[in-house]
Formats: C-alpha cells, structure tokens, sequence
C-alpha cells in the first residue's frame, strides 16, 4: 500500500534525523599497513593478504577477515574500548549509509611511507591513495548528511595511522644492496623517512584531522622473522634494532615540532618500540611464554615463510606475543591498547588516550 504524502515526508524526517543523531558519534578513521588493516586487502590482487586460515581462528566468527591477527587487531580493540562498532574496511561493499558514518579503514598490508616499498605486493594501497580514498569518502558522507556536517564529523574524528615498519623491512633491508640502501647510509634513510612521513601528516590535516594517534614501529629486529634469518645466537638483529632506534625518537621529534607549527597537540605518539619491548623482555610478566617464537609458521622460531594451514600452530594462542613471523597476537596487541590508553608520559607523548579523550569529550 502506497504511503501518503504527509507520512511519507514524517518517513523521510525521521530518517534524517536517525541519520543526524549517529553522526554525533565519534567517528574512527584508520591508516597504515598490515598492523592495522582490517581486510582491504582481500579486495585486491596482492600476495599481502590474511583471508585463509588460520588467520581469525580467534575472531568472534573463527573465520580469516584480513587481518593479521589470530583475532582481533588494535583498531578492533580501540573501537572496543570507546564503545563503537569495529569500523569496516573502506573498500567492503558493505560499507554505505549510516555505516559510513562510523569512519571506515583504508589501511593496507605491504605499505609504507615511500611508495617504493612494497612494491613486491604488486596491487597494495599506498598511502597517498589511502589519503585520496579518505578525500572520496568526504565527498561520499556529504552527499548523505551536508558538507558542514561532515566536516565537523571528520574534525571531531579519532584517527589512527600506523606505518614505517615496511619501510625498512620491505623496502631497505628487503635484500642486501636494495636500491635504497645504495641510495642513503641508514641515518639518513631516516631522515629521509621522517621528512615524509611528515608531508602525509600535513595533508592529513589540511584534509581535517584533528587527533591523529601516531605509533612509532615495534622493536623491529625483534619479531621471530628477524630472528629466523638475521639474529645472532637467538639475540634481536642488531641493524634492525638500530634502524628502530634511531627512527622512533626522531619521529617523537618531528611531532611535537608538527604540534607546536599547528599550536595544538594535534598528534599523539605512541611509542610501541618501548611498550612492545616490556614483553619481549620479559614475556611472563605478560603471561606469555615465549615472545620469540611465533604461535603460527615453520622453522627456527617458526619464523620462516607464511602462516598458512600446514604451518606449526600453537595450542594457546594468549601464550605467544606473536602471532606469525611478523604480527603480534591478539594478546599482544590487547597490551598495547592498553599502553595507548593508560601508558605514561615515557610512552605516550605528550598523553594518553584515555586524557586525550577526556579532553576531547569537555570540547
Ligand atoms: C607517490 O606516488 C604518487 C602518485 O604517483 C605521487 O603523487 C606522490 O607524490 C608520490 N610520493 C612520493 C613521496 O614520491
Ligand atoms: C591459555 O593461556 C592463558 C595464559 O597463560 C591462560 O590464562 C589460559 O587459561 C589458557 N587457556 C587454555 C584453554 O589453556
Ligand atoms: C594515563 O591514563 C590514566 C587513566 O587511564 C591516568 O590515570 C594516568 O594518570 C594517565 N597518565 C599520564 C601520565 O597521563
């Protein structure tokens, strides 16, 4: 039976309005690669993917979604922990209408800072393509909700981005003699890689974020993969540990310039070298059991090749820090939201989450 006129109108409004009252949410965006991508990849032609099992033998469905986790991954858990739905990825077809004003995903696992790297992934989004996607997705929301609201949903909006791990482990230290490692000595490839990393946070707020969660890599030299191929006598890769030390506190650095040019802290740092380094330091802390051999792969460490389904696979996955080769477990990535949210100063500059969200919400 065909609505009348006025009950059709009284339709639309409230539709309107339901659509108004869930954009006041805080929306989530998120950016970078494999540590944060929650499934783009699978929409893709690339050999970076987590879409067969026994990657998701944890997520709440026991199925692989894409992301490289034994379940959930940090955005997951961030989304948790501010009370929202996990924000879909944005190349899902399921992301659209009122979903859309959650935020959305656009990282992607193989990316760096430099569109170099990865480029053995072949078909992988790199970060001015994830910048572009976040421009469309501007355009896409102001269509649904007006230009003036979205602008104040992507200013009011937490962001995460967290990328530069691949470009030093699939960019400089791919193979002996990369091209970039003929190109710059290591300090200056981190100068190099700070200086660009700054361009994509400037253009990331000229496109409107406004709280921008930054997190520095992990203890690079560390994760079973290094320790499979290039440790020395079961100890972290001595240049890979060096290539995070001296990358991390110049990207702290180059924020807190980047906050004073802005006059507001704009960008909040985590520093995941340190707070993932408690655990690989002392695992039973944590309630880990080892934090050098990953719950999923083969060989020494299990960390040699994919984590596929005839990979070793442990029995308890909360025991290991990582996951596969290259990935922290679920358990693992649980402590580092922790961190984000509570952590000190000496890991979160110039605060934590949980006061930076305080902040935000008497604004
Ligand atoms: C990366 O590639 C895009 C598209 O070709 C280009 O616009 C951008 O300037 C490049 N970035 C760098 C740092 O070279
Ligand atoms: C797995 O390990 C965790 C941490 O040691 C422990 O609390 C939990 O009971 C274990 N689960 C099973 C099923 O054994
Ligand atoms: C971080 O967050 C907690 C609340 O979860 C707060 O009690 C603590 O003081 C904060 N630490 C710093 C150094 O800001």
């Amino acid at each position: 039976m065909p609505m009348a006129a006025t009950q059709m109108v009284f339709f639309l409004l409230a539709v309107a309005e339901s659509v108004v009252l869930q954009s006041e949410a805080r929306a989530f965006f998120v950016f970078g690669d494999s540590l944060v991508d929650s499934g783009n990849n699978n929409y893709l032609v690339t050999t970076a993917r987590a879409d067969s099992p026994p990657y998701g033998i944890d997520y709440p469905t026991h199925r692989p979604t894409g992301r490289f986790s034994n379940g959930l991954n940090i955005p997951d858990i961030i989304s948790e922990r501010i009370g929202a739905q996990p924000v879909l990825p944005y190349l899902s077809p399921e992301l659209t209408a009122q979903r859309l004003l959650n935020g959305a995903n656009f990282a992607s696992a193989g990316i760096g800072i430099l569109n170099d790297t990865g480029f053995q992934f072949l078909n992988v989004i790199r970060m001015y393509r994830q910048l572009e996607y976040f421009q469309q997705y501007q355009q896409r929301v102001g269509a649904l909700i007006g230009v003036d609201r979205t602008k104040r949903l992507v200013n009011g909006a937490l962001i995460l981005i967290t990328v530069g791990g691949n470009d030093f482990v699939n960019n400089y230290y791919l193979v002996p003699y990369s091209a970039r490692s003929r190109q710059f000595a290591l300090p200056d490839y981190v100068k190099f890689l700070v200086s660009e990393y700054r361009k994509l946070l400037m253009e990331l707020y000229k496109l409107g974020a406004r709280r921008v969660l930054v997190t520095g890599t992990g203890p690079l030299g560390c994760a079973p993969a290094e320790l499979a191929t290039r440790g020395t006598n079961g100890g972290c890769s001595d240049e890979l540990q060096r290539a995070a030390s001296l990358y991390n506190p110049q990207l702290v650095e180059m924020l807190k310039r980047l906050n004073q040019k802005i006059g507001k802290d704009v960008f909040i740092v985590a520093n995941t070298q340190r707070l993932h380094m408690d655990f690989i330091s002392n695992p039973q802390a944590y309630g880990f059991t080892t934090s050098k051999v990953a719950c999923c792969g083969q060989g020494p460490y299990n960390g040699l090749g994919l984590c596929t389904e005839i990979s070793n696979l442990c029995q308890n996955r909360s025991q290991y820090a990582f996951w596969d080769p290259f990935h922290p477990s679920e358990k693992a990535n649980r402590l580092i939201v922790e961190s984000i949210f509570s952590g000190s100063t000496s890991y979160m500059v110039p605060m934590n989450l949980s006061t930076t969200m305080a902040l935000d919400a008497r604004t």
